[in-house]
């Protein structure tokens, strides 16, 4: 695999899409990213990153400096880019993970309305049957969310809720999104070591995160 889409949307946990955004980029892996409007606000309001507003080409300088990405690694895909390779299914096929996923864009999705990018990239992948991984962050869920979730799993999607488990003894926020990260690693098929695998020496006594890498297989 050597190419992934990321979008990240306006639900709380923007760290669980950049961690993610920063694993891919040092596994060398080339990444089409697209921001959402309410995305920016939530990475303003929970990390300390100074992200450039509205503006693709300012992020994409920013968060390839930031994240140490090579020349040409990572895209940001503006909103109505509509000639990007993931607004097509004639396109290169390539995985799509949203994370975290708003119940707003899970709805968009579930509805086919394709009205920005990111609904035209998630419209794209499951009528192509192509690999879309769902990270919502929500709760409660309503019966909203619920039936949305349900129609999108059904058509293929995987829904990865961002649900850290606490059986590694978590030791710190970043324990808790490496948790998240590393189960959508494992659905891209790249293996990773950010924690013990369950049945693996490690889990018995658990050591927080001892490495803190993904590969491309
Ligand atoms: C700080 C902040 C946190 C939010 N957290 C969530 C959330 O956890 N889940 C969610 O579905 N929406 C959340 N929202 C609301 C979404 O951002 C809003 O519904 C937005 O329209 C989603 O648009 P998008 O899907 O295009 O990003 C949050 C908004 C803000 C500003």
């Amino acid at each position: 695999m050597n190419d992934v889409a990321l979008a990240i949307t306006g639900a709380s946990g923007a760290q669980y899409g950049l961690r993610l955004l920063e694993l891919l980029l040092a596994a060398r892996v080339r990444v089409y990213l697209m921001i959402s409007s309410a995305a920016e606000v939530v990475i303003e309001t929970e990390t300390a990153l100074a992200l450039p507003k509205q503006n693709a080409e300012a992020q994409q300088r920013y968060l390839a400096a930031r994240f140490g990405a090579k020349d040409g690694q990572l895209s940001v895909l503006a909103r109505d880019d509509w000639f990007a390779p993931v607004a097509s299914g004639s396109s290169s096929p390539m995985p799509l993970v949203i994370c975290p996923a708003s119940g707003g864009t899970l709805s968009a999705i579930a509805h086919g309305s394709s009205n920005n990018l990111i609904e035209r990239a998630a419209d794209v992948a499951l009528k192509e049957r192509r690999t879309l991984i769902l990270v919502p962050r929500e709760t409660p869920y309503s019966e909203i969310h619920l039936k949305n979730m349900l129609t999108l799993t059904r058509l293929g999607a995987v829904i990865l809720p961002a649900s850290p488990g606490f059986y590694q003894q978590p030791k710190s926020v970043s324990d808790l999104v490496d948790f998240i990260v590393a189960r959508i690693l494992d659905q891209l098929g790249m293996s990773q070591r950010l924690m013990p695998r369950w049945g693996e020496s490690g889990n018995e006594h658990p050591q927080g995160n001892t490495q803190q890498d993904a590969h491309k297989e």
